[in-house]
């Protein structure tokens, strides 16, 4: 199939395009560099048969949107461009709502009038909020505690309306856990523009002499060893749940959520010990206060998308922590270093 990515330079749509292109779809990027280099793309060319149409521009913006479906007439469309600083969405909640629901509107506005019936959606975890039971399935509560989480939600509920109000749309919401890890090859991986949010990208940075310690939120919280846990998993797998739906939606009319997740949750100082085995090293840490608004353990049941999208993750935690080492390592300074 010929598919949009839009976002396709950054972190995840870039893992993704490679397992797309193997599996013999043509793809095309929109991505306006406001969280990633096109150094991102020559390197993808380089690890593929290097046939990607690429333009720079804002998902916002209708002439460009205009402009990309005529030019390559995609028939599915991947949406990951959008923001995702929960910190920073707390403190630029109309930027947030206008980039990750706005972006969402004028996409759909674009595919109206270019014909394109199926979208598939970065949604996130995050979606659900507080856990009422764990694991969540797809049918626990949504109720997100930060604008990030409710900009998900509501695109979530655009893209459920607009395939309800027509017989052929097809919209795939995946609910994704917490992506780590990096592409095989060490060419491409996560590189935060500044201080690293989320645990594993600091501990890589720890591992690589970029930052003394790791900060540890909270040792109090009601799990095995008091730190939180969550249900990581390996972008190229997350990748490949993406290749799925595209598959799925071909097939499938009707907006569908599904979680994506391996179903298995590690701790804080689990996440630590394995990066020590993958780096060879130990990694300093401190106790620290417990993060506002995190909670203590989340996992998914991610048994809907292994019955409906004959997708499982099939990367371990030792393979999270390798491939996230391979990259760091190789590549200090990110893509700034090429
Ligand atoms: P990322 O920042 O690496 O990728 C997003 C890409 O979109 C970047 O290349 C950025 O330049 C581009 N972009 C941003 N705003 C744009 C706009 N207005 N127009 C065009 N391009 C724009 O992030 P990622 O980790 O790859 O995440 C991709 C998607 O998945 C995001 O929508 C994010 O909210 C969602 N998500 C991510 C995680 C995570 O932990 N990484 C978890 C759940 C959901
Ligand atoms: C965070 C976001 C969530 C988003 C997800 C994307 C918050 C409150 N939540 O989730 O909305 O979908 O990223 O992957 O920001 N930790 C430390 N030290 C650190 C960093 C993290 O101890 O320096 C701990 C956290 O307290 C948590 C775990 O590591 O227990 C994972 O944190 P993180 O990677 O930020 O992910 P989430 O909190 O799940």
């Amino acid at each position: 199939m010929r598919v949009l990515v839009t976002g396709g330079a950054g972190y995840i749509g870039s893992h993704t395009l490679l397992e797309l292109m193997a599996q013999g779809h043509e793809v095309c990027v929109l991505d306006n560099y406001s969280n990633a280099v096109p150094e991102v793309l020559t390197r993808v060319r380089a690890l593929s048969n290097g046939a990607i149409m690429d333009f720079a521009g804002d998902v916002r913006d209708p002439a460009m949107l205009d402009q990309v479906m005529q030019a390559f007439q995609p028939e599915a469309v991947i949406h990951f461009a959008g923001l995702k600083a929960v910190g920073e969405s707390t403190e630029k909640p109309l930027y947030y709502y206008d980039v990750n629901v706005g972006g969402t509107l004028a996409l759909l506005h674009a595919m109206e009038r270019a014909g394109c019936k199926r979208l598939i959606f970065s949604s996130s975890a995050t979606v659900y909020g507080e856990p009422v039971y764990l694991p969540y399935d797809e049918a626990h509560p949504t109720n997100p505690t930060s604008v990030y989480g409710q900009s998900k939600l509501m695109a979530e509920r655009i893209l459920t309306d607009w395939a309800a109000a027509f017989p052929d749309r097809t919209a795939v919401l995946l609910r994704y856990f917490n992506p780590v890890g990096a592409h095989a090859s060490a060419q491409i991986g996560e590189d935060p523009k500044d201080i690293p949010n989320n645990l594993m990208p600091f501990i890589a940075q720890v591992a690589v002499g970029k930052r003394d310690f790791l900060q540890i939120f909270g040792d109090d919280y009601d799990t095995p060893d008091g730190t939180g846990q969550r249900d990581y998993i390996h972008v190229v797998d997350l990748a490949r749940a993406h290749v799925a739906a595209v598959t799925y939606a071909e097939g499938a009319t009707g907006a569908r959520p599904f979680n994506i997740g391996t179903g298995q949750s590690y701790s804080v100082r689990d996440m630590v010990a394995a990066f020590e085995r993958a780096c060879g090293k130990p990694i300093p840490t401190k106790q620290a206060p417990r993060r506002a608004g995190d909670i203590a353990a989340m996992q998914a049941d991610a048994s809907r998308a292994a019955a409906e999208l004959n997708w499982a993750a099939s990367h371990d935690l030792d393979d999270m922590t390798a491939s996230t080492w391979a990259w760091q390592s190789k590549n200090p300074d990110g893509y700034k270093g090429a």
